[in-house]
């Protein structure tokens, strides 16, 4: 090396060149190539390209501009500077480029957005953009003097703000991409002259060579497509003066961009020659460019790229609603929960069988709205078995324990006159209790005919009182617990396929007991069925049981309404009623004109004499279910009616005790008003 030796000598001793390497040393520059510099590239493989952005050179010498990457934007640049002015009058010298690209975009007609190969002062293209500005400027430097740009354009989108001629073209672009000129992508045939266009995003490689001539100050571009030899006649040529643009040391270089259209832009070979043509490039020795997708594939990718984005939307859409719809089910199916339901396990149903056992409680499995919910005719999922299932609404946890606890037990041990309880089901709010069917539905439409069924006959009613009692003796004093049922009615009656009664509903009034503020004792039942002392004590007691029970049997024996609707707003009680037949000594008249006097005398008698003792408005008068049971089997002979003096206190008691009752029965209540209207039936 002599550099060492350069410091040494007098500046005025050196010759020009070294005095410019000296220059650029302390420019810092290594390396600037010279005035007859000149490369060929066929391939990039063992060059030494500087790259940036999406840039790459793949394994078999392919420069990439872009690969595929939306917006994405890359550079490839000559690793030195050259020198373009010329040393002695500064001008920029006759240079010649030319270069092999191909643009390969998954579909046929459509690719984003182009490439140029270009001269500029330097290699920092940071604030380069893509898409329109082919990552050779910004929207900030676009068309500015103190770029130094000299660029070929080949750009593949019509962009009306740079008065694009179309989005097929060529042109020759001074510090800006609003072209100088521009022509359609082709080659001028040597032959006939005739000009042949080219597509550029054909996916096939072509050729393009740029010259500049000093003298003529005359810009030459011209393409041809690869192996054709240079055409004779420039697809395009302007007219500029380089010197007023290009500085002296710049860079030479290719960028590309992209829009959204996913596009790779190649370069296979590159030659440069400053002051003389640019060296052929050897087509040859040129690297493969990748497999492209067959015309029908490439269709497919781009119906792939269209209905992707499209699928991926559609995907989502029905993840969401996929999303919803679980949440719906799981809010629609959800439950309520305690621990100390584990021991009713076995009794417990998922509130979705129930759901589809009823579709989805649908009205048309309506059974009938009683004073506690409405009632649904059901097919359980998994044993088909036909269920009714009660929904009760109570929002209140306090007594759920024990009322559940209750029904649960009770439901263990069966009699065959109630109503089987299956299990339940907890919801937030609500209450749902699974019983066995009963394909009769109940007693109150067969005795007041609200459906057309055949009246029963007295053995019939006989019998349904008698099973009645027996399923109060049960509640009351054989299950290891007094269990009073409360809501005794013919109503909660119901029949079975031979038309046994069964009384069902049991414990339900209780939890409603349960429910309420402590202080101020609410009254559950049915007006008409509802014991004097109910109504001042609120202490349901098997007695209030015996009282509702009372009712019931001159209800079935006589066909009348607990409460006897008369004419013009007046309302009698059933118990009076019969009172008065029995004073009248018309007590035949008080037997249900339906049975067409085809009853048995005694057991008539015995039902309104029972009826009348069980309703005593005395809870010591009246006899226990043990008593009744006796009464009816004809063990003990029940009181004389005319005899036995309660009767002529019930006589007198009777309406004051009902007005009493009135008086005290908190009506505004929202139980008062779901009463009144069962009781209204
Ligand atoms: N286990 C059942 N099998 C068939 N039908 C029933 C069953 N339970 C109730 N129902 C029907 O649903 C209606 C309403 O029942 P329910 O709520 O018990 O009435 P209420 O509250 O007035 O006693 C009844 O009149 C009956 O027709
Ligand atoms: C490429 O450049 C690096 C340093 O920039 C250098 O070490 C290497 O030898 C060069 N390779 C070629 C093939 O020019
Ligand atoms: C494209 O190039 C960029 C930058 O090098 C890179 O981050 C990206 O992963 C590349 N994409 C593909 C598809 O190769
Ligand atoms: C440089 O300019 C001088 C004067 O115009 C000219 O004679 C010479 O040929 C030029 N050199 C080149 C390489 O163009
Ligand atoms: C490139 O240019 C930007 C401004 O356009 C500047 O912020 C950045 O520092 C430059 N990078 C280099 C490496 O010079
Ligand atoms: C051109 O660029 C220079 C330097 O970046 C700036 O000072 C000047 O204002 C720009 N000119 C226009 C017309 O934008
Ligand atoms: C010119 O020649 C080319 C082939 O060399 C041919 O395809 C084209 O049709 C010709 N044009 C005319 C006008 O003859
Ligand atoms: C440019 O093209 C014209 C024909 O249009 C030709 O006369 C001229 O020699 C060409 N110049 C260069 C530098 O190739
Ligand atoms: C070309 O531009 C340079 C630099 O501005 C100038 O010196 C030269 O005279 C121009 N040439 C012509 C023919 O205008
Ligand atoms: C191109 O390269 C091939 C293989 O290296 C060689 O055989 C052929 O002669 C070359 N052609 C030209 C025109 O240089």
């Amino acid at each position: 090396m002599h550099l060492p030796v350069l410091f040494f000598m007098p500046i005025s001793d050196m010759k020009p060149m070294s005095l410019l390497l000296l220059k650029l040393l302390f420019l810092g520059l290594s390396f600037v190539a010279g005035d007859d510099h000149k490369f060929s590239y066929s391939g990039f493989a063992s060059t030494n390209l500087t790259l940036d952005g999406t840039a790459s050179v793949t394994p078999n010498g392919l420069l990439e501009l872009t690969n595929g990457t939306t917006l994405g934007q890359g550079h490839a640049f000559y690793p030195t500077p050259l020198r373009f002015h010329n040393s002695s009058d500064g001008t920029v010298q006759s240079f010649s480029f030319s270069f092999v690209f191909a643009i390969i975009s998954l579909y046929n007609d459509l690719s984003s957005n182009g490439m140029t190969m270009f001269i500029a002062p330097s290699k920092n293209f940071s604030s380069a953009m893509p898409v329109q500005y082919l990552g050779l400027l910004n929207s900030q430097n676009n068309g500015n003097q103190t770029n130094h740009i000299f660029a070929v354009e080949l750009d593949t989108f019509k962009n009306m703000e740079f008065q694009d001629i179309n989005d097929n073209h060529i042109g020759i672009d001074i510090n800006g991409l609003q072209s100088i000129q521009s022509h359609d992508a082709g080659f001028y045939d040597d032959k006939n002259g005739t000009f042949q266009g080219l597509g550029l995003d054909s996916q096939e490689a072509m050729q393009v060579w740029v010259d500049y001539n000093r003298e003529k100050m005359l810009i030459n571009a011209t393409m041809a497509p690869l192996g054709m030899a240079k055409p004779k006649t420039p697809t395009l040529s302007a007219n500029y003066n380089l010197s007023t643009v290009l500085t002296d040391v710049a860079y030479i270089g290719f960028t590309a961009a992209m829009g959204k259209i996913n596009t790779r832009h190649y370069v296979l070979g590159w030659s440069f020659g400053m002051n003389g043509p640019a060296p052929a490039i050897n087509a040859t020795m040129l690297p493969k460019l990748p497999p492209r997708p067959h015309p029908k594939e490439r269709r497919r990718l781009r119906v792939l790229e269209i209905t992707l984005p499209l699928a991926t939307a559609v995907l989502i859409l029905s993840v969401a609603i996929i999303v919803f719809l679980l949440v719906r089910r799981h809010l629609r199916y959800a439950e309520l929960h305690d621990d100390w339901e584990v021991e009713f396990g076995p009794h417990r149903f998922s509130y979705k069988d129930l759901f589809r056992a009823t579709q989805g409680f649908d009205d048309k499995n309506l059974l009938g709205a009683g004073g506690f919910g409405r009632v649904y005719r059901g097919v359980l999922p998994r044993n088909k078995l036909m269920v009714a299932v009660k929904r009760v609404s109570h929002d209140s946890r306090q007594g759920m324990k024990e009322f559940i606890a209750e029904i649960v037990s009770i439901g263990r041990l069966q009699n065959p006159n109630l109503v089987q309880l299956l299990g339940y089901c907890r919801r937030r709010g609500e209450l749902l209790l699974v019983y066995e069917y009963m394909p009769n539905g109940s007693l109150d439409k067969y005795l007041y005919g609200e459906v057309d069924k055949s009246t029963l006959t007295w053995d019939q009613r006989f019998r349904i009182i008698r099973g009645i009692a027996s399923a109060l003796i049960y509640l009351h004093e054989e299950w290891e617990k007094v269990v009073v049922h409360r809501d005794i009615k013919a109503s909660n009656v119901l029949l079975d396929d031979e038309l046994n009664g069964r009384l069902g509903d049991f414990g339900l009034a209780r939890l409603y007991d349960h429910g309420v503020e402590q202080e101020t004792t609410r009254v559950v039942g049915t007006i008409g069925y509802l014991a004097p002392e109910l109504a001042r004590t609120g202490k349901a007691t098997p007695l209030t049981d015996v009282f509702a029970f009372g009712t019931f049997i001159l209800e079935v024996t006589c066909g009348q309404r607990p409460i006897i609707q008369g004419t013009e707003d007046t309302q009698v009680m059933l118990v009076d009623w019969v009172l008065e037949h029995v004073q009248q000594g018309s007590l035949a008249d008080a037997i249900d004109t339906r049975l067409k006097g085809h009853y048995n005398v005694h057991e008539a008698y015995l039902a309104l004499k029972l009826g009348l003792l069980c309703s005593h408005p005395f809870a010591s008068a009246r006899p226990s279910m043990q008593q009744v049971i006796q009464y009816l089997d004809g063990h003990i002979e029940p009181p004389e009616l005319t005899a036995h003096q309660s009767f002529q206190a019930l006589a007198l008691m009777q309406n004051e005790g009902f007005d009493s009752y009135i008086m005290s029965y908190p009506s505004s209540t929202t139980f008062a008003t779901v009463s009144s209207i069962s009781g209204g039936r």
